[in-house]
């Protein structure tokens, strides 16, 4: 039995994290909820009562787990951090099971999981890469409102009960813009460049997940209406000559994948499943064998992020390594 924490209990990643450990039986004993205020059932944050637990989830801001993970990690606990703090730390490695187990270190207590449209894009790609190698990715993605929490939900629902109503809108908090009958083309700030804070992520980290540093990608970020489950059009050069039935074939042998040969899949059938669905494969045009167009959708509260965390913690239990 380990004990386990989740910081950010009362947030989106939180409790589907709580819900995923519930549903996978995984051996906790107690189980501590914490959040940056307390109320039923959750304690505010304190150091010394995360001291008391062998590992601790963050599901919260980059402020917290920069202030507390340190000191835990310090004392031998597993630090299990959803925020983006300790990524793109060279000496990190960044793992998501079923794209890059092997990476992950005996010795290693810090476990940053990756942007939730980098590990639904990922999971996608590590089967393609494995086939046909990878020369370089475009991605156009469709991100549901509950990527950015619970506010960003309840911004969602209210401005489409005010779009049902005929109400005024209120002006938006968490977004750029009003996002009920709407779609947003920017998710974080947008730079000097010109590419938001989330095409940086999404590029950065996949490359990091598929160990193909210089990897040409490139991603178009876009916000949508829609509650829960991310979607991406992908755009896929292989280093070698392939033909769609090997790529099927490929992702149809990898666990975390679910081929939709005939038709199409959208982010409501997927909500509340932990695989990546892909489905529309096809070439791009007649005439090359290493151009090739997909869409993939994966519930990004879940395989994007609860699910992958819970994921590490099975995977250091199987390996012996949580005290
Ligand atoms: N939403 C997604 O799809 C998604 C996917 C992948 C990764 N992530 C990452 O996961 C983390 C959580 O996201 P979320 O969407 O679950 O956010 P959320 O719904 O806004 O919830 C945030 C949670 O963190 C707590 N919190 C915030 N600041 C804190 C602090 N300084 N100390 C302690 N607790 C604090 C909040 O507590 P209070 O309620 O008391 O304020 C709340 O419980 C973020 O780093 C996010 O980038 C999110």
């Amino acid at each position: 039995m380990v004990d386990v924490a989740v910081v950010g209990a009362s947030g989106a990643v939180g409790q589907t994290i709580e819900r995923v450990l519930r549903e996978r039986a995984v051996p906790v004993g107690r189980l501590g909820r914490f959040a940056s205020r307390a109320r039923d059932g959750i304690e505010e944050v304190r150091l010394d009562r995360l001291q008391q637990f062998d590992v601790v989830f963050f599901a919260s801001s980059e402020d917290a787990s920069c202030t507390y993970a340190p000191a835990l990690l310090e004392r031998g606990a597993i630090v299990i951090d959803n925020s983006s703090t300790y990524r793109l730390r060279e000496d990190v490695p960044l793992i998501v099971p079923g794209v890059n187990s092997e990476a992950m270190g005996a010795e290693q207590r810090l476990f940053p999981v990756a942007n939730c449209t980098a590990i639904i894009l990922c999971v996608a790609l590590a089967p393609l890469r494995q086939r046909a190698g990878l020369r370089r990715v475009r991605v156009a993605t469709y991100q549901a409102a509950s990527g950015a929490g619970r506010a960003g939900l309840d911004e969602l629902l209210a401005s489409e009960r005010a779009a049902f109503t005929g109400a005024p809108d209120a002006p938006p908090k968490v977004f750029s813009r009003v996002l009920a009958r709407n779609v947003i083309p920017q998710i974080g700030d947008i730079d000097e460049h010109g590419e938001s804070g989330e095409e940086r992520k999404v590029r950065d980290e996949a490359r990091k997940l598929l160990g193909l540093p210089a990897l040409a990608l490139s991603a178009s970020t876009v916000r949508v209406p829609v509650h829960t489950a991310h979607a991406e059009a992908v755009w896929v050069e292989t280093e070698r000559e392939t033909s769609v039935e090997e790529l099927y074939a490929a992702l149809e042998r990898t666990p975390g994948v679910r081929v939709h040969r005939e038709g199409i899949v959208t982010p409501r059938e997927v909500e509340g499943s932990d695989l990546v669905h892909v489905a529309r494969l096809r070439r791009e045009d007649d005439h090359s064998q290493r151009h090739f167009v997909l869409w993939c959708v994966g519930d990004q509260l879940r395989r994007g992020a609860a699910t992958t965390a819970v994921e590490i913690l099975e995977l250091l239990l199987a390996r012996g390594l949580v005290a």
